[in-house]
């Protein structure tokens, strides 16, 4: 049995849903675990996928008058390539129609009924079409689905029932048992009310008569299995259950199931129940995470209130999404989204904190020592107090991820680099550049700062594996050395930084301008290199209104060096703008320019100044240019 390999797993997605943040919020938590583990040189194996049969598919694929394979494989696209773009690294990609896993859920059936742990009977029910799931009268509430509230329907019909009821003492007894079987805690003590209830036996067919779209019974060919019932065993099928005995040894039982609140129940009394009458040991951990929400409410795609994080990644970059999700939610919780939160994370974390430090020691070596890491002096009080708090990160680290508790882990990173900082303004290098006696002190002082820098980017990988790597690169170590830095290897590591020239960097995470974001102001791309976007329809772009506009006047915006207040002239039409360009444009050098306006943009009050529309500009790096039309065209001309 497994006992030091680490494999970790995520829901398997409904194919049909567009992946939304709490999709990706549990694939990076799962990526960021795994990526940890292999960084603490344990084996991993990490596991996710798409959840395709049954009735939701079904019915999508019938409204667009496709079949249903063909409909699973086009929609199983926007997960994969959503999952390449932030980084995924899972080993496998497990689909409920792909061959393997439908024998493998066939076997399972049938070996069950040969042992009449499954059986048929009558059935009457309460069935609710979202979740996918039977209810008795008794579960009901106020006569709608306990779970989500929605209208159900009552079904009565023959069909296939799994013992589930017989294992309810002995499912007691494990939880109360096994401290780390449910978790957080207060997960488990929830199961534990849920199986103070009797406990029913579990429906696992539906007749094709009513659903055709699943994994056929082996011995009733009239019906098709349960999706819930086939969509748990990817577990063990991804890692070779019935396929391969020491594929499946070397990785079962799961290190961690790492689930929603809101599939508790099924992972936490179907699965070990099914296990248990497939005499397969249990998972170590099953987690429950807690949701994304915005404002108070749950984020869903029926609710209209989702985030897409095709579109955070195209704005803000890939880890410093990353970096936000892991940071923001304390795993169990729930926690909330808002672009404001983004942004004050981002910025007093990523770009004030840990951007501001790799800057200095850059700015200072190259300019002091050309750019190689000097060899320290002694260590005095200053560099053993750093020292001691960037040592601290590591173990709080290792401890976070046993607990399930990422967020504190990451905390004592950040820990560490405000302690850095905090060094570098007590030391106060820039000083002793210029005595004529400080080098030797300046040697150490670098030094310290850049090992800081050495163990906090190793120990933050797994959470931003690009920005990491840039950060070492510019630390002087090759590209490959760079992304493959080992926590399991940080203290032996040491030894490698003195003598390492450093690369100059762009600005690792440059700050989000607040005020840039509400102004109708130049583009507000977080990161220099802008993602391929996700595609829109012609629709979505001519909902922008542009326009071509004179500028009539310019002057500067009271209270602020960066606005400046324009008059335009829109066919005749007087229009006020207010836009973030004054760095790179004096008032007088734009009157007469022909510009592009949104002209439909909601009008905003900007420092106390009305702004009717935003113009179009470039930005890349430090350099800004205006959008304007290639000769003369009269103002309020479409552009499009
Ligand atoms: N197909 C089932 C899982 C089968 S696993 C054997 C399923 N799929 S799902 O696509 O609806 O949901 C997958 C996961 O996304 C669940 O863990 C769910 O909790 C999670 N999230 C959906 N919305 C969420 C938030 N707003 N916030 C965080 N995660 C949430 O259920």
């Amino acid at each position: 049995m497994n006992t030091d390999n680490y494999y970790v797993t995520t829901p398997i997605y409904y194919v049909n849903d567009k992946p939304h943040i709490g999709h990706a919020y549990t694939t990076v938590l799962a990526d960021v675990l795994a990526r940890y583990h292999r960084s603490l040189g344990q084996s991993t194996f990490f596991l996710t996928g798409t959840d395709e049969h049954g009735q939701k598919v079904e019915k999508a694929a019938a409204l667009r008058h496709m079949d249903n394979k063909a409909h699973c494989d086009e929609t199983v696209v926007r997960f994969k390539e959503l999952w390449q773009r932030l980084g995924i690294t899972n080993d496998r990609f497990i689909r409920t129609t792909d061959e393997f896993h439908v024998k493998v859920v066939s076997e399972v059936l049938q070996e069950l009924f040969d042992r009449d742990e499954i059986y048929k009977a009558e059935y009457t029910g309460w069935y609710c079409v979202g979740d996918e799931r039977f209810f008795t009268e008794k579960d009901l509430v106020d006569g709608k689905c306990p779970e989500c509230g929605r209208d159900v329907q009552e079904i009565r019909e023959s069909n296939y029932f799994f013992r589930m009821g017989k294992y309810r003492d002995w499912l007691v007894d494990y939880i109360k048992t096994h401290p780390d079987f449910i978790l957080p805690t207060f997960r488990a003590n929830e199961t534990l009310g849920f199986l103070k209830k009797e406990l029913g036996d579990l429906c696992i067919s539906r007749p094709k008569s009513r659903l055709a779209w699943g994994i056929e019974l082996p011995f009733d060919r009239d019906y098709v299995c349960y999706v819930w019932f086939d969509a748990l065993i990817n577990y063990i099928s991804g890692v070779g259950y019935k396929q391969n005995d020491d594929e499946f040894n070397r990785w079962w039982p799961a290190s961690c199931h790492l689930i929603g609140k809101d599939i508790l129940t099924t992972h936490s009394v179907y699965w070990p129940t099914m296990l248990k009458a497939m005499n397969v040991p249990m998972p170590r951990t099953i987690f429950a995470h807690g949701w994304w929400l915005t404002g108070n409410t749950k984020m869903s795609k029926s609710l209209g209130n989702v985030v897409n994080p095709m579109d955070m990644i195209d704005r803000c970059g890939v880890d410093a999404f990353r970096y936000f999700l892991m940071a923001e939610m304390s795993p169990g919780n729930d926690a909330n989204f808002s672009e404001d939160g983004f942004v004050a994370r981002y910025n007093s974390d990523l770009a004030n904190d840990l951007g501001n430090l790799l800057s200095r020691v850059l700015k200072l070596t190259l300019r002091n020592r050309g750019g190689v890491i000097p060899q320290p002096g002694a260590f005095g009080d200053d560099e053993k107090e750093l020292m001691a708090a960037v040592d601290n990160a590591s173990p709080v680290m290792e401890n976070s991820l046993a607990s399930m508790k990422l967020d504190q882990g990451i905390n004592a990173v950040m820990n560490a680099v405000r302690a850095a900082n905090r060094y570098l303004e007590k030391t106060a290098p820039w000083s002793l550049a210029k005595q004529p006696d400080g080098a030797a002190r300046l040697d150490t002082v670098l030094y310290c700062a850049a090992e800081a820098l050495r163990q906090v980017s190793t120990l933050l990988l797994p959470v931003m594996p690009e920005k990491m790597a840039e950060l070492r690169e510019s630390l002087g170590f090759s590209p490959d050395e760079a992304k493959s830095a080992q926590i399991a290897e940080l203290k032996s590591g040491a030894a490698g930084l003195a003598g390492r020239t450093m690369r100059d960097n762009n600005g690792l995470f440059p700050r989000i301008q607040t005020e840039e974001k509400s102004a109708s102001a130049p583009a507000r791309k977080v990161e220099k290199t802008v993602a391929p976007v996700d595609l829109i329809e012609i629709a979505d772009f001519a909902k922008v209104k542009l326009v071509t506009a004179k500028i009539v006047s310019a002057e500067k915006a009271e209270n602020s060096d960066k606005l400046l207040k324009l008059e335009l002239d829109v066919a005749g039409s007087p229009r006020h703008i207010v836009s973030g360009i004054a760095e790179w444009y004096a008032p007088a050098d734009l009157v007469g320019k022909t510009i592009v306006l949104v002209s439909n943009l909601k009008p905003a009050e900007i420092r106390g100044n009305r702004s009717e529309g935003m113009l179009l500009a470039a930005k890349k790096g430090k350099t800004l240019r205006l959008v304007t039309v290639d000769g003369d065209i009269p103002s309020g001309a479409i552009v499009g």
